[in-house]
C-alpha cells in the first residue's frame, strides 16, 4: 500500500479542514506535522509525549517491537562486541566511527582532561557526608557553569566540541569523588596510565596508601555498561537537556538538568531501586509473594527492572548485559551469592508467567547492570552516578544536534486549562 503523504483534519462543527503534511523519517513511523496547526487556534494533548516526536535526531534509533537499537546507524551488539568506550563516544559526537589516529588523538584528549578545576574540591565540602551522589551531581556539574566560561560561545562549533570533550572527562572524576567524599576518603586524582573505565575504579576504588591494579574483566564490563547506557533517543533526561537547552541556557546546567531528571526510579534510579527491591525479597521463597503483589492492581508495587515504555520485546541491551553479568559472576566467584539467586529465579519465573508475556514485560538493561554494579563492589547509591556519566555522552551530542538544527525553538508545549475560570477577587479581611 502507498505510504500516506498528508491528511486532513476535520471538524464536527463549521471549522474548514485542515491539511497536515506526513514526514518520513529514514527508519521509524512517520510523524504527523502539526507544527502550523497552532496558527488554526488547534492544539494537540499529549501528556508523557506518548504519540509526539519532539525533534528529528539523527543519533540513536530504537524499535522497540522488534528491540533494535542502533547508535548512528550501528546495532547496538556489535558496538558492545567490538568496540571501546571512547570509540562509541567519538561515534555518537561526531556522527562516524574513529579511523586509529582519530581513537588516538581522541582517547588522548578526553584523558588530559580528567582533572577538575581544584577550587571545585571546595564545593563538595559544602555537602553533608551522607548526600546522595546524584545530589551532589547536579550540584557540582551545574556548578562547571562558572568554571569554564569560553563554553558559553554554544554558537561555535569548537567551543561546543570543547565542552563535549570536558563533560566526557570530567564527570567520571565529579562521580567517583562524591562516592568519596560520602566515605570520608581523600579525592584520587585521575591517573593518565589508565583507560577510561580503569580510570574511574581507579578514583572510585584506590587510595593514596596502597597500589591498585584495575581486574580487566571487571574494567570491560563497567566500559560495556557505558556503552550500553550512552544514548537512548527522546527519553526523560535527554529531552530535559534539549528543553533546558532550547532556551539557550549554559549546556553544563542544561546538562546538570539532565541529571536531576534521570535521578527519577522510573528512570536511571530503576538500577538502584532493582537492587533495593532484591534485598527485599531476601530469599527464593518469598518471590511468588512480590510476582502477586507486581499483577495486584490495587498494590502500587513493580517489579522493577521489568518492561520499558518504548522496547516491548527483549532489550537489546538486557541481551548484552545479561551475558557481561554471568561473565562477572563467575570471574568473582559468586553464583552462589543468595541475592544474585533471587535475581535469577526472579528472571526465570517472570519469562514464563502469563502476566508478564501478555504485557510484554521483560527484564530491562538495569535489571542486570544493578547485579553487575553490585558484583563489582559499587554502592547501590552510585549506580545512578554511572548512568549518568555514560548518557552524558548522549546528552552532549543530543544538545549539539539541537543548537545546530536551524529548524530548533525554544521548547514551550500548550496546555489543557482545568482551573477556575476567572473570578472576583475577595479581600483577605473577607476570606
Ligand atoms: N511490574 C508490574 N507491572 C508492570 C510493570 C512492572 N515492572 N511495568 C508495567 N506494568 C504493567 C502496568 O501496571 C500496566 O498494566 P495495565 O495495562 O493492566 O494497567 C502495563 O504493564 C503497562 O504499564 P505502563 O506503566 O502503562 O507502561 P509504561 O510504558 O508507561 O511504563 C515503565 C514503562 C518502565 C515506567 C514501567 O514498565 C515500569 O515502571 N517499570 C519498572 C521500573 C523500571 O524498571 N524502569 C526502568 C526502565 S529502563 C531504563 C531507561 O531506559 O531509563
Amino acid at each position: 500500500m502507498k505510504k500516506p503523504t498528508k491528511v486532513t483534519l476535520t471538524f464536527d462543527n463549521d471549522l474548514a479542514p485542515i491539511e497536515l503534511p506526513i514526514l518520513s523519517g529514514k527508519l521509524g513511523p512517520d510523524v504527523i506535522d502539526i507544527r502550523n496547526l497552532g496558527k488554526h487556534g488547534i492544539f494537540t494533548y499529549d501528556p508523557g509525549f506518548l504519540s509526539t516526536a519532539s525533534c528529528s535526531s539523527a543519533i540513536t534509533f530504537i524499535d522497540g517491537d522488534e528491540g533494535l537499537l542502533y547508535y548512528r546507524g550501528y546495532p547496538i551488539e556489535q558496538l558492545a562486541q567490538h568496540c571501546d568506550f571512547m570509540e562509541v563516544s567519538y561515534l555518537l559526537i561526531h556522527g562516524e566511527l574513529p579511523n586509529s589516529d582519530q581513537k588516538k588523538s581522541f582517547t588522548e584528549t578526553i584523558t588530559k582532561h580528567t582533572m577538575v578545576h581544584d577550587q571545585m574540591t571546595n564545593l563538595f565540602r559544602g555537602f553533608r557526608r551522607d548526600a546522595h551522589p546524584m545530589a551532589v551531581m547536579v550540584g557540582v556539574i551545574g556548578s562547571m557553569s562558572a568554571f569554564y566560561h569560553d563554553a558559553m560561545d554554544i554558537r561555535d562549533s569548537d567551543s561546543r566540541e570543547m565542552l563535549a570533550y570536558r563533560l566526557i572527562a570530567k564527570v567520571p572524576t565529579v562521580a567517583a569523588w562524591s562516592y568519596k567524599y560520602n566515605m570520608g576518603q581523600p579525592f584520587m586524582y585521575p591517573r593518565n596510565n589508565f583507560n577510561y573505565a580503569e580510570n574511574f575504579m581507579h578514583m572510585m576504588f584506590a587510595n593514596p596508601c596502597e597500589d591498585y591494579t584495575p581486574n580487566p574483566i571487571l574494567a570491560k564490563a563497567l566500559d560495556r555498561i557505558l556503552i550500553l547506557h550512552a544514548d537512548h533517543e527522546q527519553n526523560a533526561s535527554t529531552s530535559t537537556v534539549r528543553l533546558a537547552g532550547s532556551s539557550g541556557a549554559n549546556p553544563f546546567a542544561c546538562i546538570a538538568a539532565g541529571i536531576a531528571s534521570l535521578w527519577g526510579p522510573a528512570h536511571g534510579g530503576a538500577n538502584e531501586a532493582v537492587l533495593k527491591m532484591l534485598e527485599e525479597i531476601g530469599d527464593i521463597s518469598n518471590i511468588g509473594k512480590f510476582i502477586e503483589r507486581a499483577k495486584d492492581k490495587s498494590d502500587s508495587f513493580r517489579l522493577m527492572g521489568f518492561g520499558h515504555r518504548v522496547y516491548k520485546n527483549i532489550d537489546p541491551r538486557a541481551t548484552m548485559m545479561r551475558q557481561t553479568c554471568h561473565e562477572v559472576l563467575e570471574e568473582l566467584g559468586l553464583g552462589d551469592d543468595p541475592l544474585f539467586k533471587v535475581a535469577m529465579e526472579l528472571e526465570r519465573i517472570a519469562l514464563e508467567d502469563e502476566y508478564f508475556i501478555s504485557k510484554r514485560l521483560y527484564p530491562n538493561v538495569d535489571f542486570y547492570s544493578g547485579i553487575v554494579l553490585r558484583a563489582m563492589g559499587v554502592p547501590t547509591n552510585m549506580f545512578t552516578a554511572i548512568f549518568a556519566l555514560a548518557r552524558t555522552v548522549g546528552w552532549a551530542a543530543q544538545w549539539n544536534e539541537m543548537i545546530s538544527d536551524p529548524e530548533a525553538k525554544i521548547g514551550r508545549p500548550r496546555q489543557l486549562y482545568t482551573g477556575e475560570i476567572r473570578r472576583a477577587f475577595v479581600t483577605l479581611d473577607k476570606r
